[in-house]
């Protein structure tokens, strides 16, 4: 075999070559040579990749979005580091971040603080007041605990944040179980059919402590499909016209979250994101007709994260011991992991790999690749088809930028791979791999209690 498949191949970052022995190549560089210097398990993200998706999403929008201005703010929980950081801010992003650590992030790569949103339904005091102190551009308020927080806290240091409100739209998304967050149980924003969404707004206008500039929502994650954020828009869209008929108050901005899907091998139909752009600009001109406005469409706001980043990012992991079970299982052990990727565990997602010093090498046998966690469930690939793998070969998990490393945790005090972000003639080293000192200094360096 000289060539690996298509469907494999553009699950691949786009600027991924293979040499003629079928050694992988990112950017130029050379996977064993990547995982020499810097060891493995190592996550490796192209900014080619990077880039070519925030253009898509530009393009896409500029060319079937016309109903009102957008912006885009990357959605930091998919992967966050400061290069990453500022090489959004350079496409002209802002930044979705849901905690003091990634604002802390995203302070250090230069993102503009105006560009900035805070998320999160259970923000801490220090958490708000470190983001009124910095400037933050938004805060998302997600319930009532949250608004009574912050609208103390911002009389307290003088300031009148720009929040949004984040609705609970009740919109059922084919997702995982827990990749929806938009549905009538979900533990996200101020419920619609209540009216505690209305009565909150109604509290924000009458205060006039925070400025009230729009409505927010998120359906769920890895969606194939346009109809949630259609009715997520016309929800908002609809709860705004209440308001305006009220307070005459109208949102300058609304936004249907983030949560576009990527292609997987098991679902390679993913539609492109013109697909949204089209039915967003639909819902848009449509709703706002049939509620007999005549107001200008808010601004949109788009909070895509791992459609940016999944394809971007590999995972390098080098093969271990190999073990066949008299149950029948075919093991590859990896040095990484559940600890690295939780996300087959979690979420029963599926993964592929292929081997990194010789792509084209011929399938010989099914196994299941799983890690060195001590913890059954520490399997990254139940069956993928490779050649017979031998201890030391690298093998490389394509699709593993978004939402692995963020997950990634210490099991069994394992310390937490390195990161390394290629182009063409240039590697950075975006997280250094952890040390067991890294590990070690957490703890109470006197091991009695008197
Ligand atoms: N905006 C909000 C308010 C969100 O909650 C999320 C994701 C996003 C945007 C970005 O969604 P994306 O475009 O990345 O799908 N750990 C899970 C994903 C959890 C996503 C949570 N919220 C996973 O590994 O699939």
């Amino acid at each position: 075999m000289s060539s690996i498949a298509p469907a494999l191949w553009s699950l691949l970052p786009t600027s991924t070559t293979l040499s003629p022995q079928g050694v992988v190549a990112i950017a130029g560089h050379a996977v064993p040579a990547l995982a020499q210097q810097y060891g493995t398990p190592l996550y490796v993200f192209d900014r080619a990749t990077i880039e070519a998706a925030c253009r898509d999403y530009q393009r896409a929008f500029r060319a079937a979005y016309h109903a009102s201005p957008v912006r885009i703010l990357y959605a930091g929980k998919a992967y966050l580091a400061p290069p990453l950081v500022a090489l959004m801010a350079a496409q002209g992003f802002g930044l979705d971040v849901v905690s003091a650590g990634e604002l802390l992030v995203a302070q250090l790569g230069q993102m503009p603080m105006e560009r900035i949103a805070f998320h999160g339904n259970n923000k801490s005091a220090e958490e708000l007041r470190l983001a009124l102190q910095l400037g933050v551009g938004r805060i998302v308020l997600d319930n009532e605990h949250e608004l009574t927080l912050l609208t103390r806290l911002a009389r307290e240091l003088a300031v009148r944040p720009r929040v949004l409100l984040r609705v609970a739209p009740e919109v059922e998304t084919k997702t995982h179980r827990y990749l929806q967050t938009g549905h009538a149980s979900a533990k996200f924003g101020f419920a619609l059919r209540t009216g505690e969404a209305r009565a909150a707004l109604l509290r924000i206008l009458d205060e006039q402590v925070v400025e009230l500039v729009g409505l927010h929502a998120h359906s769920g994650t890895m969606l194939r499909a346009v109809e949630p954020y259609q009715l997520t828009l016309q929800r908002l869209l609809e709860l705004a016209a209440g308001l305006y008929q009220e307070r005459a108050w109208w949102p300058q901005e609304v936004s249907p979250g983030g949560g576009w899907g990527v292609q997987t091998l098991d679902e390679p139909q993913m539609p492109p994101v013109e697909l949204l752009a089209q039915a967003l600009e639909q819902c848009m001109n449509h709703t706002l007709t049939s509620l007999g406005l005549a107001l200008p469409a808010p601004t949109l706001v788009l909070e895509p994260g791992r459609s940016l980043i999944a394809r971007a990012g590999v995972a390098i992991y080098r093969v271990g011991a190999r073990k066949v079970t008299p149950g029948g299982t075919r093991y590859l052990f990896v040095d990484g992991g559940m600890a690295d990727n939780i996300r087959p565990a979690l979420y029963g997602a599926h993964y592929t790999a292929i081997p990194a010093e010789r792509a084209f090498a011929e399938p010989e046998e099914h196994v299941c690749v799983a890690g060195r966690y001590c913890e059954s469930g520490d399997i990254l690939i139940e069956r993928v088809t490779l050649p017979r793998m031998q201890a030391d070969e690298l093998l490389l998990l394509p699709t593993a930028g978004a939402y692995c490393l963020p997950m990634a945790s210490n099991y069994n005090l394992v310390p937490r791979p390195a990161v390394v972000l290629v182009a063409e003639h240039a590697c950075l080293l975006m997280e250094r791999r952890e040390t067991h000192a890294d590990l070690l200094q957490r703890y109470a360096q006197e091991p009695i209690i008197e």
